[in-house]
């Protein structure tokens, strides 16, 4: 080794240092460039949350640069016309029978009653809204990024169109969609009235479609994250591919004299 750098022209040899002291910070500026691009979300944005909660039962599924982005890729499911024609045909009266006994069974707990002013968030062309209505909630309504007249209104979930405290009852199966779940769960708490009831048909065993934005491990993080709220009830459920149902309410403030 030492014969044959030796026997290098000198001029190799300079060229091999300068080429050495060069590298170094141009090696550098290449790991700067590499660091995560954490500042190019844009000001519209809701606050950015991290990527993995708790105990890494909660994940965000990476690949969305922008806010706009991600709702780019929300309406492209919602406004599939394939989609939409299926729901409201061959998926209508069926899942509607299959929503209407998930909501009478919370009925029968008085968890929601037929006076209950109802939201579904999520809700596409409105099956569950539809399902409430028909067994006597009719004060229900519902929300998605593009509207479905009469049942649905236009409404992101990340940032609810109604003022606080106007739900007696909440109801989604769209949490594995949300991009920031702080923000999904804080709006619900913000629009449930005292002691009103949201209900969450979530998926922990089986990993959703591509559209979602999060996987979700355990009810853990929900639990966490439904800061002002009580659990009521945790069960089993079979829900169009969903697996946990999640019941909580939200607490009433205790009035001091
Ligand atoms: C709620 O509404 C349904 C459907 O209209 C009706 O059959 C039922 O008796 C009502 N329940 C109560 C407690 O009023
Ligand atoms: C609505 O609720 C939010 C969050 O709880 C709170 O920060 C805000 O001040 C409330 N707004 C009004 C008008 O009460």
């Amino acid at each position: 080794m030492k014969i044959a750098t030796q026997t290098k022209p000198p001029i190799l040899r300079k060229c091999f240092l300068l080429f050495l002291l060069l590298s170094v910070p141009l090696f550098l500026l290449l790991l700067l460039s590499l660091q995560p691009k954490r500042q190019q979300r844009t000001t519209t944005d809701p606050t950015p949350e991290k990527l993995s909660y708790g105990s890494g039962d909660l994940k965000i599924r990476p690949g969305y640069d922008s806010y706009e982005s991600y709702i780019q890729r929300q309406l492209k499911k919602t406004l599939n016309p394939k989609l939409r024609e299926v729901w409201t045909t061959r998926d209508w009266d069926r899942k509607i029978q299959v929503f209407a006994l998930f909501f009478e069974d919370l009925k029968r707990k008085r968890l929601l009653l037929n006076e209950s002013k109802a939201l579904c968030i999520g809700a596409r062309v409105g099956q569950e809204v539809e399902a409430l209505r028909r067994i006597g909630v009719s004060d229900s309504v519902g929300i998605d990024l593009v509207p479905s007249p009469p049942l649905v209104i236009r409404g992101d979930f990340h940032n609810q169109p109604f003022d606080n405290e106007t739900f007696d009852f909440e109801f989604s199966n769209v949490f594995d969609h949300a991009l920031y779940p702080h923000r999904f769960v804080a709006e619900i708490e913000r629009t449930l009235k005292p002691g009103g009831v949201c209900v969450l048909h979530v998926a922990l065993s089986r990993r959703s479609d591509k559209y979602s934005a999060n996987d979700l491990y355990s009810v853990k993080p929900l639990v966490e994250m439904f800061k002002g709220s009580e659990v009521v009830r945790i069960r089993k459920v079979d829900g169009f591919g969903l697996d946990t149902e999640v019941v909580f309410r939200k607490n009433i403030p205790i009035l001091r004299s």
